[in-house]
């Protein structure tokens, strides 16, 4: 027996990579969910991530941004649970400028929480990331670590998290945080470095590598954070955090030989660029607690791997317009990269 059993799940930020997933894997895993994804579609998020859903009885879609209260306790009001993914995902755009990381992930998720109040919410599983512990240069950080974020984006989640537990200590509101680490699989936006570098390397485009390419990541495969995610909101103890991770720590250029190799391309594609600015070097959570709860990585990494590079070579269409046509996606690439590739 479950600690919660959630029947009508507001999903916000679902039309984006980790949300949609999400949205799947609940309508797949439990027949008597409901599901209402809350998304403003900014230029991370995609009806077509959720095209083949539409019909179904089970999920709602509704375009709204979560910093309007209106529009947030209009959704509110019709859900028991909260999932909350949507946010300003990107470390580079942070970099760039920093001011919708803040307003919505710290005042958007601000909104949320005291509609949720309103509105009697039963369990909101607020998305962290491990970023905001900052870089560990050894041994792995629990959730007890302090939080040191070095990117305007991990500050803003940092926020975010901080505004989270500040309601469930104050307002007894039933909030769980989840800190994942890197994530990879379908419908990922072809910025971050995965799908970055596999439709690059399927175009014989440069991949830029920053500074010496050693930095280390933990990588998960998608449907193990949504499994983890369900799992803590079934089994999570109130107004605690859950890191969430895998174990397969590698070095960007490590990554990047495995996508080319998969891929049949040389190695010579491979071109190291400037550095990101504060570029954290290694990350590294202790996952000992969600373990506790019984949940644990299933996925193998080089499997899930060629199954990610796999969905790209198959959905060319998806990412291809993307990079033709969307007009967010080609001024950053022109504005960051402008110097390096
Ligand atoms: P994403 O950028 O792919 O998607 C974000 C979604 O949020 C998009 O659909 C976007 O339209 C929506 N959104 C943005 N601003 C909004 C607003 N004001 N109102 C409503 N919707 C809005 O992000 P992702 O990679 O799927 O990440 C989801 C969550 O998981 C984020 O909170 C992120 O911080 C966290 N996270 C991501 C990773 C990762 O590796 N991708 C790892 C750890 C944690
Ligand atoms: O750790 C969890 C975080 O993982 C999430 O909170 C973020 O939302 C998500 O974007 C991701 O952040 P990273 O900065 O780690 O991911 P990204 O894919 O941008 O970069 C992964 C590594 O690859 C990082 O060390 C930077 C490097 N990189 C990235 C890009 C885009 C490159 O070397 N070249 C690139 O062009």
């Amino acid at each position: 027996m479950s600690n919660y059993t959630p029947k009508k799940v507001l999903i916000t930020g679902g039309a984006g990579f980790i949300g949609c997933n999400f949205v799947r894997y609940l309508l797949k895993t439990d027949p008597d969910i409901e599901v209402l994804v809350l998304d403003l579609l900014t230029y991370a998020g995609n009806e077509e991530n959720l095209e083949e859903l539409k019909d179904s009885k089970r999920f709602t879609f509704v375009k709204g941004d979560i910093r309007d209260p209106e529009i947030v306790d209009s959704v509110m009001k019709k859900v028991d649970t909260v999932a909350h993914f949507a946010a300003e995902s990107h470390v580079d755009r942070s970099i760039l400028s920093a001011q919708d990381f803040i307003s919505t992930n710290i005042y958007g998720t601000y909104v949320l929480l005291q509609s949720a109040l309103k509105h009697k919410i039963k369990r909101f599983i607020n998305i962290s990331t491990d970023e905001v512990y900052g870089s560990i240069p050894e041994g792995e950080a629990d959730e007890t670590f302090p939080l040191k974020p070095s990117s305007p984006y991990s500050a803003s989640k940092a926020g975010q998290d901080q505004m989270a537990y500040s309601h469930s200590v104050t307002f007894n509101l039933p909030v769980i945080t989840t800190r994942s680490t890197n994530n990879f699989g379908p419908y990922q936006y072809p910025e971050k470095m995965i799908p970055l570098f596999i439709t690059r390397a399927l175009e014989n485009k440069p991949l830029p590598v920053y500074g010496d390419g050693l930095q280390i990541r933990d990588w998960t495969y998608v449907e193990d954070n949504c499994e983890a995610i369900f799992h803590v909101l079934l089994e999570g103890k109130i107004g605690e955090i859950y890191n969430i991770g895998s174990g397969n720590q590698l070095t960007n250029l490590v990554l990047t030989k495995k996508i080319l190799n998969a891929l049949g391309k040389p190695e010579t594609l491979i071109t190291y660029v400037e550095d990101r600015k504060g570029h954290d070097r290694r990350y590294s959570v202790s996952c000992k607690k969600v373990k506790k709860l019984g949940w644990n990585p299933r996925h193998s990494f080089e499997e899930s791997l060629q199954q990610t590079i796999a969905w790209y070579q198959t959905h060319q269409n998806w990412w291809g317009k993307i990079i033709q046509k969307q007009e967010s996606y080609q001024e950053f690439f022109s504005t960051y990269y402008k110097t390096k590739v």
